[in-house]
Protein backbone atom coordinates (compact mmCIF):
# COMPACT_ATOMS: atom_id res chain seq x y z
CA UNK A 1 0.00 0.00 0.00
CA UNK A 2 2.63 2.97 0.88
CA UNK A 3 4.45 1.82 -2.81
CA UNK A 4 0.85 2.56 -3.94
CA UNK A 5 0.39 5.86 -2.08
CA UNK A 6 3.98 6.95 -3.07
CA UNK A 7 3.65 6.54 -6.69
CA UNK A 8 -0.08 8.67 -6.59
CA UNK A 9 1.95 11.19 -5.14
CA UNK A 10 3.67 11.74 -8.47
CA UNK A 11 0.57 12.27 -9.64
CA UNK A 12 -0.08 15.02 -7.86
CA UNK A 13 -1.96 14.90 -4.08
CA UNK A 14 -5.08 16.89 -4.59
CA UNK A 15 -7.51 17.70 -7.63
CA UNK A 16 -11.09 18.73 -6.54
CA UNK A 17 -12.29 16.88 -9.54
CA UNK A 18 -12.94 13.53 -10.20
CA UNK A 19 -10.11 11.45 -10.59
CA UNK A 20 -9.30 7.48 -11.96
CA UNK A 21 -8.55 6.25 -8.43
CA UNK A 22 -11.65 7.35 -7.40
CA UNK A 23 -13.82 5.85 -10.03
CA UNK A 24 -11.90 2.65 -9.73
CA UNK A 25 -12.35 2.79 -5.99
CA UNK A 26 -15.72 3.19 -6.49
CA UNK A 27 -16.66 0.68 -8.46
CA UNK A 28 -14.71 -2.02 -6.18
CA UNK A 29 -17.32 -0.80 -3.83
CA UNK A 30 -20.10 -1.60 -5.79
CA UNK A 31 -18.66 -4.88 -6.78
CA UNK A 32 -18.60 -5.42 -3.34
CA UNK A 33 -21.06 -4.11 -1.07
CA UNK A 34 -24.51 -6.52 -2.15
CA UNK A 35 -26.86 -3.16 -1.84
CA UNK A 36 -24.75 -0.61 -3.97
CA UNK A 37 -25.29 0.75 -7.06
CA UNK A 38 -23.50 4.43 -6.69
CA UNK A 39 -21.24 5.94 -4.40
CA UNK A 40 -20.55 9.45 -3.11
CA UNK A 41 -17.37 10.25 -1.83
CA UNK A 42 -16.77 12.25 1.59
CA UNK A 43 -13.38 11.99 3.63
CA UNK A 44 -15.34 11.50 6.83
CA UNK A 45 -17.65 8.73 8.09
CA UNK A 46 -19.30 12.06 9.80
CA UNK A 47 -19.86 13.37 6.59
CA UNK A 48 -21.04 10.62 4.81
CA UNK A 49 -23.94 9.62 7.58
CA UNK A 50 -24.90 13.69 7.25
CA UNK A 51 -25.32 13.31 3.67
CA UNK A 52 -27.15 9.65 4.15
CA UNK A 53 -29.86 11.58 6.25
CA UNK A 54 -30.60 14.76 4.36
CA UNK A 55 -30.83 11.37 1.39
CA UNK A 56 -33.37 10.14 3.07
CA UNK A 57 -35.42 12.93 4.16
CA UNK A 58 -35.18 14.37 0.35
CA UNK A 59 -35.92 11.21 -0.95
CA UNK A 60 -39.10 10.87 1.41
CA UNK A 61 -40.16 14.50 1.94
CA UNK A 62 -40.33 13.79 5.71
CA UNK A 63 -38.10 14.58 8.32
CA UNK A 64 -37.95 11.94 11.22
CA UNK A 65 -34.71 9.87 11.51
CA UNK A 66 -35.07 6.74 14.06
CA UNK A 67 -31.92 6.03 15.32
CA UNK A 68 -30.74 3.80 18.05
CA UNK A 69 -29.36 4.28 21.33
CA UNK A 70 -25.75 4.13 22.14
CA UNK A 71 -25.22 3.59 18.28
CA UNK A 72 -22.17 5.72 17.05
CA UNK A 73 -22.50 7.78 13.65
CA UNK A 74 -20.19 10.52 14.06
CA UNK A 75 -19.98 13.74 15.39
CA UNK A 76 -22.60 15.78 13.65
CA UNK A 77 -25.70 16.77 15.42
CA UNK A 78 -28.60 13.98 14.34
CA UNK A 79 -25.47 11.85 15.21
CA UNK A 80 -25.16 12.82 18.55
CA UNK A 81 -28.47 11.96 19.90
CA UNK A 82 -27.99 9.73 22.46
CA UNK A 83 -24.83 8.36 21.31
CA UNK A 84 -22.91 7.83 25.01
CA UNK A 85 -26.02 9.35 28.01
CA UNK A 86 -25.20 8.41 31.44
CA UNK A 87 -28.78 7.22 31.75
CA UNK A 88 -31.10 5.93 29.52
CA UNK A 89 -33.63 7.78 27.74
CA UNK A 90 -37.21 8.16 28.26
CA UNK A 91 -38.27 6.65 24.64
CA UNK A 92 -38.47 7.55 21.75
CA UNK A 93 -37.20 10.93 23.12
CA UNK A 94 -33.27 10.78 22.46
CA UNK A 95 -31.08 12.90 25.16
CA UNK A 96 -28.36 15.43 23.11
CA UNK A 97 -24.74 14.40 24.01
CA UNK A 98 -23.35 18.06 23.41
CA UNK A 99 -23.95 21.48 24.38
CA UNK A 100 -24.69 24.11 21.16
CA UNK A 101 -27.03 21.15 19.27
CA UNK A 102 -30.62 22.70 18.14
CA UNK A 103 -33.43 21.51 19.79
CA UNK A 104 -34.95 21.35 16.27
CA UNK A 105 -32.62 18.87 16.03
CA UNK A 106 -33.28 16.64 18.92
CA UNK A 107 -37.07 17.61 18.16
CA UNK A 108 -36.57 15.44 14.76
CA UNK A 109 -34.74 12.52 16.15
CA UNK A 110 -36.63 9.15 17.76
CA UNK A 111 -34.89 6.86 19.85
CA UNK A 112 -35.07 3.33 19.84
CA UNK A 113 -33.37 0.62 22.08
CA UNK A 114 -31.33 -1.61 20.02
CA UNK A 115 -32.06 -5.40 19.17
CA UNK A 116 -35.75 -4.73 19.95
CA UNK A 117 -37.77 -5.60 17.30
CA UNK A 118 -41.08 -5.42 18.78
CA UNK A 119 -40.44 -1.69 20.33
CA UNK A 120 -38.53 -0.61 16.84
CA UNK A 121 -41.47 -1.71 14.36
CA UNK A 122 -44.32 -0.25 16.35
CA UNK A 123 -42.26 3.05 16.05
CA UNK A 124 -42.30 3.35 13.00
CA UNK A 125 -46.01 2.14 12.64
CA UNK A 126 -47.09 4.83 15.14
CA UNK A 127 -44.55 7.93 12.72
CA UNK A 128 -44.79 6.25 9.48
CA UNK A 129 -46.45 9.63 8.09
CA UNK A 130 -43.71 11.73 9.32
CA UNK A 131 -40.42 9.30 9.26
CA UNK A 132 -37.62 9.52 6.61
CA UNK A 133 -35.74 6.83 7.14
CA UNK A 134 -33.87 4.57 10.11
CA UNK A 135 -30.06 4.25 10.70
CA UNK A 136 -28.55 1.91 12.38
CA UNK A 137 -25.32 -0.10 12.68
CA UNK A 138 -25.83 -3.49 11.91
CA UNK A 139 -23.74 -4.65 14.74
CA UNK A 140 -23.71 -1.74 17.40
CA UNK A 141 -20.33 -1.19 18.41
CA UNK A 142 -19.56 -4.38 19.84
CA UNK A 143 -23.12 -5.83 20.10
CA UNK A 144 -24.34 -8.60 17.20
CA UNK A 145 -28.10 -8.11 16.03
CA UNK A 146 -30.32 -10.70 17.65
CA UNK A 147 -31.52 -13.00 15.64
CA UNK A 148 -34.12 -11.99 13.11
CA UNK A 149 -33.66 -8.10 14.39
CA UNK A 150 -32.03 -7.17 10.97
CA UNK A 151 -34.28 -8.92 8.73
CA UNK A 152 -37.45 -7.86 11.40
CA UNK A 153 -36.07 -4.17 10.76
CA UNK A 154 -35.56 -4.48 6.86
CA UNK A 155 -39.56 -5.74 6.61
CA UNK A 156 -40.52 -3.06 8.66
CA UNK A 157 -39.30 -0.44 7.04
CA UNK A 158 -40.08 -1.91 3.39
CA UNK A 159 -43.31 -2.23 4.66
CA UNK A 160 -43.80 1.54 4.96
CA UNK A 161 -41.08 2.54 2.14
CA UNK A 162 -38.76 3.98 4.65
CA UNK A 163 -34.84 4.31 3.95
CA UNK A 164 -32.65 1.65 6.04
CA UNK A 165 -29.56 3.09 6.42
CA UNK A 166 -26.37 0.90 7.48
CA UNK A 167 -23.78 2.83 8.58
CA UNK A 168 -21.18 0.42 7.90
CA UNK A 169 -18.10 2.67 8.52
CA UNK A 170 -16.58 -0.35 11.17
CA UNK A 171 -18.33 -3.30 9.64
CA UNK A 172 -17.55 -2.26 6.09
CA UNK A 173 -14.84 -4.71 4.49
CA UNK A 174 -14.30 -5.71 8.26
CA UNK A 175 -17.06 -8.38 8.95
CA UNK A 176 -16.82 -9.79 5.50
CA UNK A 177 -15.41 -8.63 2.07
CA UNK A 178 -18.89 -7.27 1.54
CA UNK A 179 -19.34 -5.95 4.99
CA UNK A 180 -22.38 -6.65 7.63
CA UNK A 181 -25.02 -6.70 4.97
CA UNK A 182 -22.94 -9.66 3.00
CA UNK A 183 -22.04 -11.40 6.44
CA UNK A 184 -26.05 -10.88 8.15
CA UNK A 185 -27.42 -11.67 4.84
CA UNK A 186 -29.34 -8.16 5.11
CA UNK A 187 -30.11 -5.39 2.59
CA UNK A 188 -30.79 -1.97 3.08
CA UNK A 189 -31.25 1.04 1.12
CA UNK A 190 -28.85 3.46 1.88
CA UNK A 191 -25.33 2.51 3.07
CA UNK A 192 -21.81 4.39 4.40
CA UNK A 193 -18.62 3.02 4.39
CA UNK A 194 -15.27 4.80 5.49
CA UNK A 195 -12.55 3.95 7.30
CA UNK A 196 -10.99 0.34 5.25
CA UNK A 197 -11.91 2.51 1.89
CA UNK A 198 -9.37 4.95 2.76
CA UNK A 199 -6.21 2.66 3.88
CA UNK A 200 -5.35 4.49 6.59
CA UNK A 201 -5.94 7.94 4.73
CA UNK A 202 -9.50 10.20 5.37
CA UNK A 203 -11.63 8.88 2.68
CA UNK A 204 -15.93 7.51 3.26
CA UNK A 205 -18.71 7.08 1.16
CA UNK A 206 -22.52 6.70 0.65
CA UNK A 207 -23.69 4.37 -1.34
CA UNK A 208 -26.83 2.65 -2.32
CA UNK A 209 -29.58 1.87 -4.83
CA UNK A 210 -29.99 3.52 -7.79
CA UNK A 211 -33.33 5.17 -6.92
CA UNK A 212 -31.82 6.92 -3.46
CA UNK A 213 -28.76 7.74 -5.43
CA UNK A 214 -30.30 9.65 -8.32
CA UNK A 215 -31.20 12.19 -5.88
CA UNK A 216 -27.61 13.13 -6.15
CA UNK A 217 -28.00 13.17 -10.00
CA UNK A 218 -27.17 16.89 -11.77
CA UNK A 219 -28.95 15.19 -14.94
CA UNK A 220 -31.80 13.64 -12.90
CA UNK A 221 -35.25 15.27 -13.18
CA UNK A 222 -35.43 16.84 -9.40
CA UNK A 223 -32.76 19.48 -8.49
CA UNK A 224 -30.13 16.99 -7.18
CA UNK A 225 -28.73 17.35 -3.61
CA UNK A 226 -25.49 19.27 -3.35
CA UNK A 227 -22.78 17.33 -2.10
CA UNK A 228 -19.35 18.78 -2.77
CA UNK A 229 -15.83 18.99 -0.25
CA UNK A 230 -12.93 19.52 -1.46
CA UNK A 231 -11.33 16.63 -0.44
CA UNK A 232 -14.13 14.38 -1.57
CA UNK A 233 -12.92 11.22 -3.30
CA UNK A 234 -8.71 12.66 -2.61
CA UNK A 235 -7.08 10.80 -5.21
CA UNK A 236 -4.32 9.53 -2.54
CA UNK A 237 -6.84 8.22 -0.18
CA UNK A 238 -8.44 6.39 -3.35
CA UNK A 239 -4.67 4.71 -4.10
CA UNK A 240 -4.21 3.55 -0.45
CA UNK A 241 -7.92 1.87 -0.14
CA UNK A 242 -7.98 0.51 -3.58
CA UNK A 243 -4.35 -1.27 -2.76
CA UNK A 244 -6.06 -2.15 0.36
CA UNK A 245 -9.04 -4.01 -1.12
CA UNK A 246 -6.49 -5.74 -3.47
CA UNK A 247 -4.73 -7.45 -0.17
CA UNK A 248 -8.54 -8.06 1.07
CA UNK A 249 -10.02 -9.61 -1.96
CA UNK A 250 -7.45 -12.05 -1.78
CA UNK A 251 -8.85 -15.76 -1.31
CA UNK A 252 -8.82 -16.86 2.62
CA UNK A 253 -8.52 -13.31 3.50
CA UNK A 254 -11.61 -13.32 6.10
CA UNK A 255 -11.95 -16.99 6.97
CA UNK A 256 -8.35 -16.28 8.11
CA UNK A 257 -9.01 -12.80 10.10
CA UNK A 258 -12.00 -14.54 11.65
CA UNK A 259 -10.45 -17.79 13.01
CA UNK A 260 -7.31 -15.17 14.37
CA UNK A 261 -9.74 -12.98 15.87
CA UNK A 262 -11.50 -16.34 18.07
CA UNK A 263 -8.74 -17.41 18.94
CA UNK A 264 -7.58 -13.98 20.24
CA UNK A 265 -11.04 -13.37 21.70
CA UNK A 266 -11.49 -17.03 22.99
CA UNK A 267 -8.03 -16.20 25.30
CA UNK A 268 -9.32 -13.37 26.74
CA UNK A 269 -12.84 -15.02 27.69
CA UNK A 270 -10.71 -18.00 29.20
CA UNK A 271 -8.51 -15.89 30.88
CA UNK A 272 -11.55 -14.20 32.85
CA UNK A 273 -13.02 -17.28 33.31
CA UNK A 274 -9.61 -18.87 34.78
CA UNK A 275 -9.44 -16.04 37.52
CA UNK A 276 -13.24 -16.50 38.07
CA UNK A 277 -14.10 -12.78 36.78
CA UNK A 278 -17.57 -12.23 35.93
CA UNK A 279 -17.60 -11.54 32.45
CA UNK A 280 -17.98 -11.78 28.80
CA UNK A 281 -17.21 -11.54 25.41
CA UNK A 282 -19.40 -9.31 23.81
CA UNK A 283 -18.71 -9.08 19.51
CA UNK A 284 -18.39 -10.64 16.55
CA UNK A 285 -15.21 -12.24 14.81
CA UNK A 286 -12.70 -9.38 14.20
CA UNK A 287 -14.73 -6.68 16.49
CA UNK A 288 -15.08 -7.73 20.20
CA UNK A 289 -14.79 -6.82 24.49
CA UNK A 290 -14.97 -8.15 27.14
CA UNK A 291 -17.54 -6.56 29.00
CA UNK A 292 -17.74 -6.89 33.17
CA UNK A 293 -21.17 -8.39 33.83
CA UNK A 294 -22.62 -12.00 34.35
CA UNK A 295 -25.78 -11.09 31.98
CA UNK A 296 -26.36 -11.11 28.42
CA UNK A 297 -25.48 -7.47 26.55
CA UNK A 298 -27.91 -6.74 23.76
CA UNK A 299 -28.49 -3.22 24.01
CA UNK A 300 -26.55 0.15 25.28
CA UNK A 301 -28.64 -0.04 28.91
CA UNK A 302 -27.30 -3.32 28.96
CA UNK A 303 -23.68 -2.29 28.46
CA UNK A 304 -24.55 0.72 30.75
CA UNK A 305 -24.84 -1.39 33.45
CA UNK A 306 -22.00 -3.15 33.34
CA UNK A 307 -18.92 -2.39 35.17
CA UNK A 308 -17.21 0.12 33.28
CA UNK A 309 -14.72 1.63 36.10
CA UNK A 310 -13.18 -2.17 35.75
CA UNK A 311 -13.17 -2.26 31.90
CA UNK A 312 -11.46 1.31 32.42
CA UNK A 313 -8.92 -0.28 34.43
CA UNK A 314 -8.65 -3.33 32.38
CA UNK A 315 -8.04 -0.89 29.11
CA UNK A 316 -4.96 1.00 30.97
CA UNK A 317 -3.94 -2.80 32.42
CA UNK A 318 -4.04 -3.72 28.65
CA UNK A 319 -1.33 -0.69 27.58
CA UNK A 320 0.90 -1.70 30.43
CA UNK A 321 1.33 -5.17 29.23
CA UNK A 322 1.68 -3.72 25.63
CA UNK A 323 -1.60 -4.16 24.23
CA UNK A 324 -3.27 -1.34 22.79
CA UNK A 325 -7.07 -1.00 23.27
CA UNK A 326 -9.40 1.42 23.23
CA UNK A 327 -13.24 1.10 23.39
CA UNK A 328 -12.87 -2.06 21.74
CA UNK A 329 -10.63 -4.66 20.29
CA UNK A 330 -9.88 -4.53 16.39
CA UNK A 331 -8.25 -7.51 14.98
CA UNK A 332 -6.23 -6.70 11.56
CA UNK A 333 -5.23 -9.24 8.96
CA UNK A 334 -2.07 -8.97 9.95
CA UNK A 335 -2.16 -10.26 13.22
CA UNK A 336 -1.10 -13.57 13.25
CA UNK A 337 -0.11 -16.65 16.25
CA UNK A 338 2.36 -14.84 17.36
CA UNK A 339 -0.02 -12.09 18.08
CA UNK A 340 -2.30 -14.61 19.99
CA UNK A 341 0.20 -15.60 22.77
CA UNK A 342 1.32 -12.30 22.95
CA UNK A 343 -2.40 -11.13 24.06
CA UNK A 344 -3.27 -14.04 25.85
CA UNK A 345 -0.07 -13.53 28.08
CA UNK A 346 -1.73 -9.79 28.43
CA UNK A 347 -4.96 -10.63 29.14
CA UNK A 348 -3.99 -12.67 31.93
CA UNK A 349 -1.66 -10.21 33.32
CA UNK A 350 -4.12 -7.52 33.11
CA UNK A 351 -6.83 -9.06 34.59
CA UNK A 352 -4.99 -10.38 37.50
CA UNK A 353 -3.93 -6.59 38.44
CA UNK A 354 -7.70 -5.44 38.52
CA UNK A 355 -8.47 -4.73 41.61
CA UNK A 356 -10.76 -7.47 43.24
C1 LIG B 1 -20.16 3.41 12.80
C2 LIG B 1 -19.47 4.73 12.62
N1 LIG B 1 -20.05 5.69 11.89
C3 LIG B 1 -19.48 6.88 11.68
C4 LIG B 1 -18.24 7.16 12.19
C5 LIG B 1 -17.62 8.50 11.95
O1 LIG B 1 -16.53 8.38 11.10
P1 LIG B 1 -15.39 9.51 11.10
O2 LIG B 1 -14.63 9.34 12.39
O3 LIG B 1 -14.59 9.20 9.87
O4 LIG B 1 -16.08 10.83 11.02
C6 LIG B 1 -17.56 6.20 12.94
C7 LIG B 1 -16.24 6.47 13.49
O5 LIG B 1 -15.66 5.71 14.20
C8 LIG B 1 -18.20 4.95 13.17
O6 LIG B 1 -17.61 4.01 13.91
Amino acid sequence: MTQAVQEALEGGTTYFAMNEKAILLAEQIVNAVPSADKVRFTSTGTEATLYALRLARAATGREKIIKFEGGYHGMHDYALMSLKPSRTADYPHPIPDSRGIPKAVEESMLLAPYNDLEYVTSLIEDHREELAGVIVEPFQRIIPPAPGFLEGLREATRTHDIPLIFDEVVTGFRLAYGGAQEYYGVQPNITTIGKIIGGGFPMAAITGSERYMAEFDPAGPEEPLLQIGTMNGNPIAAAAGLASMEVLKRPGTYERLHEISNKISGALGSAAADLGIPARIVGDGPVFDLVFTDKPVNNYADYLASDRDKQAQFLLNMRNHGVLKDSKFYVSIVHDEADVDLSAEAFSKALADLDH
